[in-house]
């Protein structure tokens, strides 16, 4: 077991990452303060309720079970949660615990926020972007017809216990969409990991061991640093978003699950690039290669075809960074280095929705 900490202060907490983890007897317990509530859905559940159950031996625990799916993270279902823990009397000691991807720890996570004004949670992610991204940080969340995780808090988990071997049962397509968060931490901050992924990448696909405890460990240092300097995204941990602001779009306007997150990823970091070139930003060699490695994760760089410039420009003006009415993107000076800007040309923004959207 790996362990990659993130100092918070008194919100601070550990990463741990390894295989085998959810069995590890008292791993998940010495995080639960007086009794847990497990989170989870109907796919995860077959896969990995009973052995989490088991773990955590004589904890006092109950569990509630969502239906799978993006389209099931809103405010209607967030209920199931709340009147589980309503019904069993659970209190301000409790411990919340998410099992399983993004959907769930970002459910859970707000659950949580907002349950008695703030109770402890534990994040067990088990997709790749889970254990990449979402379970780090504290963002948590759903999402409004309107708009991708518009309702949520910044809430921190108490520990987030990363077991690799839950990547065994996750498909190929959503192996993917989770490297598209992993080539994101490169793109914005770290051009040695990018090159380390376009040696890699294969490796990580064919899920070798080693490669995937690097890339998740790796990722997980630096959404660390990130998130250590800028907790509650004033400005630096903007960065993280590279090719959301396009791929929320595409995500909302799609109908939530028709994308998966990191698929909309893939295209928004390819159209994010082009308006980087546009603007004279980026050269065309770092535009080639970085399209290349998102080619090479297997995930789309063209937004669906039901896309219009129209639908990017109205979901994009909902997008959680536009302040004062001012449309803020991020944008790539280099590879391994990105930038907030909002003082862009919007021209060149208008030239990347025409020329994808053609
Ligand atoms: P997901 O949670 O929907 O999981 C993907 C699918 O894999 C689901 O069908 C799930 O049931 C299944 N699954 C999960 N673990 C499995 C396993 N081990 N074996 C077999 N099947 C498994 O999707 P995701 O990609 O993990 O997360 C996407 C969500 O994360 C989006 O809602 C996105 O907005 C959010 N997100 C949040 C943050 C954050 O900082 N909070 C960051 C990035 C993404
Ligand atoms: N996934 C973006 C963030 O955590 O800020």
């Amino acid at each position: 077991m790996q362990t990659v900490s993130i100092d918070l202060g008194q919100r601070s907490y550990p990463i741990h990452i390894g295989r085998g983890l959810i069995d590890q007897q008292g791993l998940i317990a010495e995080h639960v303060r007086n009794r847990a509530m497990i989170v989870t859905n109907q796919t995860i559940a077959q896969h990995y309720l009973d052995q989490t159950l088991a773990s955590l031996g004589n904890t006092p625990c109950s569990s509630v079970i969502l239906p799978d799916g993006e389209s099931f993270k809103n405010v209607a279902e967030l209920d199931r949660i709340y009147s589980a823990l309503l019904k069993e009397n659970f209190d301000r000691g409790c411990t919340l615990i998410a099992l399983g991807g993004g959907v769930i720890g970002d459910m859970t996570g707000y659950a949580a926020a907002s349950y008695q004004r703030g109770v402890d949670f534990i994040q067990i992610p088990t997709t790749l972007l889970a254990q990449v991204d979402s379970s780090v940080g504290g963002k948590t969340g759903v999402n409004h017809a309107l708009g991708k995780n518009m309702i949520g808090a910044f809430h921190q988990p108490v520990a987030v216990i990363a077991d690799m071997s839950t990547l065994d049962t996750l498909d190929d397509r959503q192996l993917k969409a989770g490297l598209a968060e992993v080539i994101k931490y490169g793109f914005i901050v770290d051009a040695d990991f990018f090159a380390w992924l376009e040696d890699n990448i294969d490796a990580l696909l064919a899920r070798d061991t080693q490669a995937t405890a690097y890339a998740v460990k790796r990722s997980c240092e630096i959404k660390a640093h990130v998130v250590e300097q800028d907790e509650h995204e004033h400005g630096l941990r903007a960065l993280l978003n590279l090719g959301h602001t396009f791929g929320h779009a595409i995500e909302a306007a799609m109908g939530y699950g028709e994308w998966l997150h990191g698929e909309a990823v893939g295209a928004g970091i390819a159209m994010a690039l082009d308006t980087s070139k546009r603007l004279g930003m980026i050269d065309e060699p770092a535009q080639t290669r970085g399209l290349a490695l998102i080619q090479r994760c297997g995930l789309p760089v063209q937004p669906p075809k039901k896309m219009t410039p129209e639908l990017f420009l109205k979901y994009m003006a909902r997008d959680k960074k536009v302040s004062a009415g001012t449309l803020r993107l991020i944008l790539l000076n280099d590879i391994g280095h990105a930038c907030v800007s909002s003082d862009f040309d919007h021209s060149a923004l208008h030239a990347t929705l025409r020329h994808f959207c053609a």
